[in-house]
């Protein structure tokens, strides 16, 4: 067995002389490692006469623990010099121009959205929802159109079977909530909606927000108080509005409210169709036989109700004069405040 002094000596020589991680590892192998020299040695002691074994064994295991040692202290000093080394070489050149960031935002329906929500919540109105899959009771028998009701071909409907559809509005809310939920009640319905149609004010696909008030004693002129207050907190601007007598087979009487076209100052324009005015929901108090079918009597509870398009709150809000930029996609368009553009 090669003497103690000579095998440590070449040991810590070779360990000072490895230049990089991959050299001291190979020379940490070769000694320490499970055939390297130093178990071979451990192993020999047992060849050794008794007498000798112990002095030796104490010998190898103060050799083993300088090399363990030596090995420790010059891995980090290979280490330090490696990223010394990666430091030099990466300079950061400041005079480079910048990558910047593109900061994400809400989305300016779900602005909207929000914006609207945060109204009625504030006003003492929960928040209902339903399915966008909806049956023909919930969407159209159920508030008063029959099978054979003309009304139903002014929807444009998205069927996927016979009695099951893509919900054309939010109303079909209103029939859920009568039946879950004892009157009074106060909701707000927020939600995608879709028909067949598409142009300057018309998508496909679309969001309402149905309000629905149950309670006794509600009269046509609490409905205009509620909507006229919300138009004029949402429009800061106060755009002039006109209530619009209509037709709805769920409400009686019934009205259409328009906004003031902001394009052309009711002069008439493309987006307003001529007209100077833009629809922007439909209204008027629950019609007796809606509460009949919700179990409901008629002559004890009255209600109001109203359906908004966001789309068009939002154009209206945010002038912009074609609906179907919302979907486009267009980083110009989704920016934080969206610009006025002209049709
Ligand atoms: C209705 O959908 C009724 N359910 C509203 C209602 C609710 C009346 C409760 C009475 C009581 P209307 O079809 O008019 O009504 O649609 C309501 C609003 O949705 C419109 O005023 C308009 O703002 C918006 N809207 C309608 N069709 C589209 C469309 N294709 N794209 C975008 N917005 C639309
Ligand atoms: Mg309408």
């Amino acid at each position: 067995m090669v003497s103690e002094l000579d095998f440590l000596d070449s040991a810590l020589a070779a360990i000072s002389s490895a230049s990089t991680l991959v050299e001291l590892d190979r020379v940490r192998v070769h000694w320490l490692g499970r055939n390297g020299v130093l178990p071979e040695a451990f192993r020999e002691l047992a060849t050794l006469p008794a007498t000798e074994r112990n002095a030796t064994g104490q010998r190898l295991n103060r050799a083993r623990d300088a090399i363990e040692d030596a090995v420790r202290k010059r891995r980090h000093v290979l280490e330090a010099e490696a990223v010394e080394k990666q430091l030099a070489r990466k300079r950061i050149d400041v005079t480079l121009p910048g990558r910047g960031t593109l900061p994400g935002t809400l989305h300016p329906l779900t602005q909207a959205r929000l914006r609207i929500e945060a109204y009625f919540l504030g006003s003492g109105f929960t928040i209902a929802t339903g399915p966008e899959i909806e049956d023909d009771f919930h969407n159209f028998t159920a508030l008063n159109m029959g099978p054979d009701h003309p009304a139903r071909a002014a929807h444009d409907t998205f069927y996927l079977e016979e009695t099951v559809l893509l919900r054309t509005h939010t109303s079909p809310v209103q029939v859920r909530a009568l039946k879950r939920w004892p009157p009074p009640l106060r909701i707000i319905a927020p939600g995608r909606v879709y028909r067949r149609d598409s142009d300057l004010t018309h998508t496909p696909m679309f969001h309402q927000i149905e309000g629905l008030v149950v309670d006794q004693g509600i009269t046509w002129a609490e409905m205009t108080g509620v909507l006229t207050d919300f138009l004029h907190d949402f429009f800061t601007d106060r755009l002039n509005i006109r209530f619009r007598p209509s037709y709805f087979p769920f409400t009686e009487p019934s009205a259409e409210v328009d906004l003031e076209c902001f394009f052309c100052a009711r002069r008439g324009c493309r987006v307003c169709k001529q007209s100077g005015w833009i629809e922007v929901l439909g209204c008027g108090l629950v019609h007796p036989q809606v509460f009949r079918q919700s179990g409901l009597d008629p002559d004890e509870w009255s209600g109001l109700a109203f359906g908004m398009g966001v789309e068009r709150l939002a154009m209206l809000k945010y002038r912009i004069g074609d609906i179907r930029w919302f979907y486009d996609n267009d980083l110009r368009f989704l920016t934080p405040a969206p610009v006025a553009s002209g049709p």
